[in-house]
């Protein structure tokens, strides 16, 4: 559905994408993650066909995206970030103006403005004026216009962003809902929010494609950590990390002379057993010892940090 293929998107001396490629399969739910400038929304700007790039190239449903533009928005929905929505409309005037621009017939325009207002749990605001809407319910209008001409790809710009948390709830059960039917690029600077809703991610960091797969599998390939809480002195403790060279380990608390600590593992192997026998061999106490699954957070990190140390 989505061919990418070495990206790269300049501002100026700005480089803002710098040569990514990766690939969408219909039918998925994928995540765009990445923190605050990482090129996310300059992605999905080139991929929407409102900017153009730099160099590279970008297929839509086999379409090219700057050779066939039209062809292209007609298969997309698209929520951009901070979607500015007219605030002297209703709800129904304005999708129906939209539905209208996306050339849909007047039946069908009625027909689907029903359907997506209900999927996106907005009939009860239909008739009000966007402006005296909540920020949940705007954006819920943005989605419900994306979905306006059941378009094939539907492409959503951090849209949880600055909502409340029952808000975020109910705009991921909607996406939820869409996965299947159509594919969908969703793009977040909340791991949490790509863990629970996406099958694939894809990472961005300064422009550059950090990762791309299947969540499940990332995350296996970032490093197991242990916690513990033993009670011995610290600087006993932290000699021994160093020793057998666990460089990650960190300090979580101290309290009652126990102290707690998470110990990245060597090379994925799981250490509790080596804990369990130096705490013995030394005579401490130990009243925790828990191996801990990765989070895309870890896996983030492991990655972002690696970034780091390579310059
Ligand atoms: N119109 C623009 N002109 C100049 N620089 C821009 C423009 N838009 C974005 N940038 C820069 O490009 C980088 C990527 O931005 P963006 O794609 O908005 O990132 P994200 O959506 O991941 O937060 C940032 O460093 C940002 O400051
Ligand atoms: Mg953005």
């Amino acid at each position: 559905m989505i061919e990418v293929e070495n990206l790269t998107k300049h501002y100026g001396q700005h480089v803002a994408l710098d040569g990514i490629t990766f690939s969408v399969e219909h039918g998925e739910v994928v995540g765009f993650l990445g923190p605050n400038g990482a090129g996310k929304s300059t992605t999905m700007r080139i991929l929407t066909t409102f900017l153009a790039a730099t160099s590279g190239s970008v297929y839509i449903g086999g379409d090219c995206v700057f050779e066939q533009p039209n062809r292209v928005r007609r298969r997309i929905g698209y929520m951009p970030e901070n979607n500015p929505l007219p605030i002297d409309l209703r709800v129904r005037d304005y999708l129906d103006f939209r539905a209208q621009l996306k050339h849909l017939s007047k039946d069908m325009a009625t027909k689907r403005i029903d359907e997506v207002v209900d999927e996106c749990g907005i009939s009860d605001v239909a008739n009000r004026y966007i402006g005296q809407l909540s920020r949940g319910y705007r954006q819920r209008v943005g989605m419900a216009d994306a979905l306006l001409a059941n378009p094939e790809l539907i492409i959503l710009d951090e849209p949880t962003s600055g909502l409340d948390p029952n808000q975020i709830r109910s705009v991921r059960s909607l996406i939820r809902k869409l996965s299947g039917k159509h594919t969908v690029l969703i793009s977040s600077h909340i791991l949490s929010e790509i863990e629970m809703t996406c099958d694939r991610v894809i990472i961005l960091h300064e422009g550059k494609l950090l990762a791309s797969g299947e969540m499940k599998q990332l995350i296996s390939k970032s490093n197991l950590a242990v916690v513990a809480e033993i009670c011995a002195p610290l600087n006993d403790i932290k000699n021994w990390a160093s020793e057998i060279a666990l460089e990650n380990s960190e300090l979580i608390e101290q309290k009652n002379g126990y102290v707690r600590c998470r110990f990245s593992a060597i090379k994925n192997n799981d250490i509790r057993e080596q804990i369990f026998t130096i705490v013995n061999e030394r005579g401490w106490e130990l009243r925790e010892l828990s191996l801990q699954t990765p989070s895309l957070e870890d896996l983030f990190v492991s990655l972002t940090n690696g970034e780091e140390g390579n310059r």
